[in-house]
């Protein structure tokens, strides 16, 4: 396996499950938010912290008894920063076809051992899927960052201790 990827198979479980018999989306949110730290700190080699999720659509629900299975891959780096696009799969245990369900970019700093940002390996796509995902990750990012800005912009304008 890839330096840059990592990789989580197992069956959905009775207490992953909501009311409607389906995998809660905020468990499914804590495997994303699991496999890509294991992802970005495979690459650093270093503690990481998240910094931003982006946008999770649940395309499909995943069944009790199903497989599922992760894949996270580092698909941006900046100077601290790492950015993991995780796919989430899911199918019968019996059989060998699995549909996709969730994917997400989730941003990652890597720590120092005193807990400030630390710099981390350069990524370098190869390839027209990866250079693709590297300018999603991009995109994502720089969206995240733009509308965290209007937020503490209002915030300041409207004097609230919110920000
Ligand atoms: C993550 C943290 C250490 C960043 O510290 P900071 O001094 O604010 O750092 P910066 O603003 O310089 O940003 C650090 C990196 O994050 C990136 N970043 C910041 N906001 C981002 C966003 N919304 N989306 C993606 N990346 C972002 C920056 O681009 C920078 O990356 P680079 O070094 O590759 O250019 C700090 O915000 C923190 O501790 N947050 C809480 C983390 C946490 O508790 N997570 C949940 C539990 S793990």
């Amino acid at each position: 396996m890839a330096q840059s990827q990592v990789e989580f198979r197992f069956l959905a479980e009775p207490t992953h499950v909501n009311f409607g018999g389906k995998v809660h989306g905020g468990m499914v949110m804590k495997w994303l938010d699991q496999a890509a730290y294991a992802c970005a700190t495979r690459w650093s080699g270093l503690y990481c912290v998240t910094v931003s999720v982006g946008t999770i659509r649940f395309r499909r629900p995943i069944f009790v008894g199903h497989v599922v299975e992760l894949v996270a891959r580092v698909v941006h780096t900046g100077t601290t920063s790492m950015h993991i696009f995780v796919q989430v799969r899911s199918g019968e245990a019996k059989s060998t076809e699995l549909a996709e369900t969730n994917h997400c970019i989730i941003s990652f700093v890597a720590l120092d051992e005193q807990g400030r940002p630390a710099a981390v390996p350069p990524y370098t796509p190869r390839g027209a899927e990866e250079q693709f995902l590297e300018q999603y990750a991009v995109q994502m990012k720089q969206f995240s960052q733009q509308v965290e800005q209007q937020m503490l912009d209002f915030y300041q304008q409207t004097d609230s201790p919110s920000a």
